[in-house]
């Protein structure tokens, strides 16, 4: 099938990738030049495990192929997938001026009657309120209809999650979006569920804010077994056995962050009370993930009045591994803050450094290693589970801070493996161990 693929970032490039891999003839749009210049040249832009050689797979197969030019790419497709971004403003309600053009874009483009399918995450009725846009501005005279097929991958494994769905959801209003829905994934190996386009819009929120929840339950349990002298990850070894609970998504931290969660939680509780019927719920796991973002800080506070010259070591700056992502992510709550009152900050991450040096070009040093990034430091903070954190040799914190004191935000050390070892290492629902 011909298939346009609107908007190159994690969903629109993945999905665009993964279809052109099943055998469909594939082109992806993006507005950015610079982005399509570097797509064009083998460049992935991203950083997502196996995006790289997917590309390389459909640049050889022919089946894959990039623009700006988006009235050639829509003119004659058979179904348009619309993956741009729709951010958060600061009301917390969705911006949707990104969907709004490219739903113009296509109006004008479009030749023949094709499929539109939003795989943005949008308000409930947005479906209904671009297909009556894009009717009203055809400039061609053809019929075009909307569907709504969320996403579900997350960044860190977007390619096998999208190559191996647990579920592909077909909000439609018709056969015919369901025949060309069912096409496209015809070589997918997965349940299907089809249901009406507004079930599938709030299937996406309801998913997302029911894992944000979780989140949110298990920091504040965290936090209270700090208290109580429990262990919240012998806690949550306990309660995730119960397969009405599970084991995922329940790891205690300091906040979730990413493109996703944030901005789809407010998104649902500023449309719960535009309709008199506030989420209370999702409120309490926005304000509880706010402050737990910034917990790592008040913990720091227990030994530093202020953190003026005091030399930091920041291990992980990304929302989670796996991802160059660094949106809403733990280290830009805690950084500025840090910054602020005048701290020495010396950073490591294997992939977010290059995003980070766009927001502080200057203002923190980056390190190419782990140990560098110690040396001489009296904080560390680890804000992202790296596995090369993980599986580093623990006494390099004695051996090369000044005054170790760990501030772990992902719980990377068995408390076993820090006991005894001259460090003051402090982790998020599990006892403090004094150095
Ligand atoms: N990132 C995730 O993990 C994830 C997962 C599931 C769903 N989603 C949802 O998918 C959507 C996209 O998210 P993302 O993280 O891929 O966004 P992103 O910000 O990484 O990418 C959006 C892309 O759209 C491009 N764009 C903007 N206007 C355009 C236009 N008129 N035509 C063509 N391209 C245009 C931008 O230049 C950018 O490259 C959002 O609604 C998000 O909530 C994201």
């Amino acid at each position: 099938m011909k298939i346009a693929v609107a908007g190159t970032g994690y969903v629109g490039l993945v999905t665009g990738a993964c279809l052109a891999s099943k055998g469909h003839s594939v082109v992806c749009v993006d507005v950015d030049e610079n982005k399509i210049k570097r797509l064009r040249a083998g460049d992935p832009v991203i950083f997502e495990k196996g995006l790289g050689e997917l590309l390389q797979e459909c640049a050889q197969a022919g089946t894959l192929s990039f623009t700006t030019d988006f009235r050639s790419a829509y003119k004659d497709a058979n179904a348009i997938l619309i993956g741009v971004g729709t951010p958060d403003k600061k009301d917390g309600s969705v911006n949707l001026s990104y969907i709004n053009s490219v739903a113009d874009q296509i109006a004008e483009s479009v030749e023949q009657d094709c499929l539109l399918i939003i795989k943005s995450t949008v308000p409930i009725g947005t479906s209904d309120r671009i297909e009556a846009r894009i009717t009203s501005a055809l400039k061609h005279p053809v019929k075009v209809e909307l569907a709504s097929n969320p996403e579900f991958l997350a960044q860190g494994s977007a390619v096998e999650n999208t190559l191996h769905p647990n579920r592909i959801i077909l909000g439609v209003k018709s056969d015919f979006a369901e025949k060309v829905l069912r096409e496209i994934y015809s070589d997918f190996d997965a349940p299907v569920i089809v249901v009406k386009r507004h079930s599938a819009e709030m299937i996406k929120y309801a998913s997302n804010d029911f894992l944000a929840l979780k989140i949110s339950y298990v920091n504040e349990i965290a936090n209270l077994c700090e208290i109580t002298g429990a262990d919240i990850d012998e806690v949550t070894k306990g309660m995730g056995l119960d397969p009405r609970i599970g084991k995922s998504f329940l790891k205690a931290g300091t906040g979730y962050g990413g493109s996703c969660f944030p901005k789809d939680t407010k998104a649902l509780h500023w449309l719960s009370n535009i309709h008199g019927h506030e989420l209370k719920t999702v409120r309490a796991a926005i304000d509880v993930n706010e402050s737990q973002k910034l917990v790592l800080i008040k913990k720091a506070h227990g030994f530093y009045e202020n953190f003026k010259d005091v030399n930091i070591a920041v291990l992980g700056l990304t929302f989670k591994p796996g991802t160059d992502d660094l949106r809403e992510s733990p280290s830009l709550s805690c950084i500025p803050y840090l910054l602020d009152d005048e701290a020495k900050i010396k950073a490591w991450d294997p992939v977010g450094e290059e995003n980070f040096r766009k927001i502080y070009p200057s203002e923190i040093t980056y390190c190419q290693t782990i140990g560098e990034t110690l040396d001489g430091a009296d904080i560390c903070f680890i804000f992202t589970e790296w596995l090369e954190i993980v599986n580093m040799d623990v006494s390099e914190f004695t051996k090369r801070m000044k005054r170790p004191l760990i501030l772990d935000g992902r719980n990377c050390f068995e408390l076993k493996n820090m006991r005894g070892k001259g460090a003051t290492y402090i982790s998020i629902g599990r006892a403090a161990i004094k150095g």
